[in-house]
């Protein structure tokens, strides 16, 4: 019998069916993949089974008995923890602070700082994770805090753990740390609910696998291994993807955009590289090898010690990304969530308000032209919405990213488009339209620089690609010669492991 079962689970909010009628059971010590398109109702589901939201209908029955709970807090004394994709952490504690607070959910009360530090350093360490329990979880990249996430729900002793999307902000170590903590839970028999969009990860954590489509039940896989990734991809998006990638040979033209000797306090090691107009250049490495802190400092975001930037021959000012952009280049950042979304705001605006505008807000919105660049982008990424004018904070997590991609992907006059993690956290059916869009922006004779960690990404799009190691450039390929194993190689600080992740 089942250990967690979902029995015919309903959940509306106004204008969308976020869930239809749900019923699957998962085994004891099984780790449950779930899938689906953004928007499919995955975190829905998640916060069904949380107590963080009420289904309109049904039921959850753990180990056989029916679980009455209304409340996070409720859920939780009934053994069930989540990690909801969204970070639920508070920034202005410590780590410490933040572990502690998940013992005693909804109070804050009086903390005795020694065994308080003790605990969670000891803890800490038995699990493998390496922050700074005194640190702030403001001052953490995502990637530890999202680790400090994870640590809290292995020191509760659950009895389901459900994560959602976790390893979208993790280094593939960390990512290594997760796993094995998995691996530990589930030979305690704790029920795990692991949802991702990457297909890779699904297939060597889970067991079993559930996949939703417009909230309702599209398959169910008590064995993952009698099913296919080409199975899953066609279960999920109601159609076959041959190739999510799609490239094509472009005709490229002259140096759109040259940086010679480019260096900062972060990229100690002076970088140079021009890409073409029409040209797509993949910048890779591993979290932590300095692309994000290279577009920062091609951008003018951060200060550069020495070097120079040009477009299309003519120099950009240093250190002022209003100069970036009116030079005609524009960078999408990695942090989307947190850079881009503007709560309270519509599809419609949050898409129509250009980086540009930024700069003037008052500028007018709202124009036809506007709502029907908003109605393209919807139609084309597929956003899961009842129309333009839905509050963007109502939208699914990977939905949020595709209308903020919108905003930077549909800037007019751009020459040269940065782009960092362009498809964090979007479903397969939406990141081939992605893909396209570069390419068509490409072909218009832009000139794309994508930076991303995931390897199968940079090699399916990219025309050349840079490969950056701890901060410097560990090699330059051309598409001909683009080789898994020897850009992996490249990207790894210790080059004897090439071949272990
Ligand atoms: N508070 C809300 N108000 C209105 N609609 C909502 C609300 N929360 C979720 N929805 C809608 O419910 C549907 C399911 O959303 P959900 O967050 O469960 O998707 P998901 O499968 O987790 O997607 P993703 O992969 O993007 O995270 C979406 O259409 C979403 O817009
Ligand atoms: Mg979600």
């Amino acid at each position: 019998m089942a250990f967690l079962e979902f029995k015919t689970i309903s959940k509306g909010y106004p204008g969308v069916q976020a869930l239809s009628n749900i019923s699957f059971g998962v085994e004891k010590g099984a780790v449950h993949g779930l899938m689906g398109e953004n928007g499919a109702g995955k975190s829905t589901l998640i916060r069904v089974l949380s107590g963080d939201q009420s289904a309109d209908e049904g039921s959850i029955l753990i180990d056989g008995v029916e679980q009455k709970y209304s409340s996070v807090r409720d859920a939780f004394h009934a053994g069930v923890i989540v990690i909801h994709q969204e970070l639920q952490l508070v920034p202005e504690l410590t780590v410490a602070e933040n572990l502690w607070l998940g013992r005693f959910p909804g109070r804050a009360g009086v903390i005795n700082g020694k065994t308080l530090i003790e605990t969670v350093r000891a803890k800490l360490d038995e699990i493998g994770i390496d922050v700074d329990p005194f640190a702030k979880v403001s001052s953490l990249p995502i990637g530890a805090r999202q680790m400090v996430e994870i640590a809290k729900a292995v020191m509760l002793d659950a009895r389901v753990i459900a994560l959602d999307e976790p390893t979208s902000s993790l280094s593939s170590r960390e990512s290594e740390i997760l796993f094995s903590l998995i691996g530990k839970l589930k030979a305690k028999g704790t029920v795990i609910i692991y949802v991702s969009h990457r297909l890779d990860e699904i297939f060597r954590l889970c067991d079993s696998l559930t996949v939703l489509r417009d909230g309702k039940l599209a398959a169910h896989h008590p064995d993952i291994g009698k099913t296919t990734r080409e199975q899953i991809i066609a279960e999920m998006v109601g159609r076959e993807i041959a190739n999510i990638w799609g490239w094509r040979e472009r005709p490229l033209g002259d140096v759109r955009l040259e940086v010679k000797t480019l260096s900062g306090s972060k990229l100690r090691n002076p970088i140079s590289f021009s890409v073409r107009k029409g040209e797509i250049l993949g910048f890779f490495g591993l979290i932590g090898a300095g692309r994000s802190e290279m577009a920062r400092l091609l951008y003018g975001a951060d200060h550069r010690h020495q070097g120079n930037v040009a477009i299309d021959g003519v120099a950009v000012s240093p250190n002022n990304p209003k100069a970036s952009i009116n030079a005609g280049m524009v960078l999408c950042p990695e942090d989307r969530k947190f850079d881009g979304i503007i709560q309270g705001r519509s599809i419609e605006e949050n898409i129509a308000i250009s980086s540009r505008r930024h700069f003037s807000p008052f500028g007018v919105l709202n124009s036809k032209k506007e709502a029907s660049i908003a109605d393209q982008f919807i139609a084309k990424l597929r956003v899961r919405t009842p129309s333009r004018k839905q509050d963007i904070i109502n939208l699914s997590g990977g939905n949020q990213q595709k209308v903020i991609l919108g905003r930077w992907l549909s800037e007019q006059g751009v020459k040269v488009l940065v782009i960092d993690e362009p498809t964090r956290g979007i479903d397969v059916g939406a990141k081939s339209e992605i893909y396209e869009i570069l390419y068509e922006l490409a072909a218009g004779g832009m000139a794309i620089v994508v930076i991303s960690s995931e390897l199968p990404e940079v090699m399916g799009i990219s025309d050349r690609i840079m490969v950056m190691c701890q901060g410097r450039v560990a090699a330059d390929v051309e598409r001909a010669d683009f080789d898994e194993r020897s850009i992996l190689t490249a990207a790894l600080p210790d080059k004897n492991v090439a071949g272990t992740i």
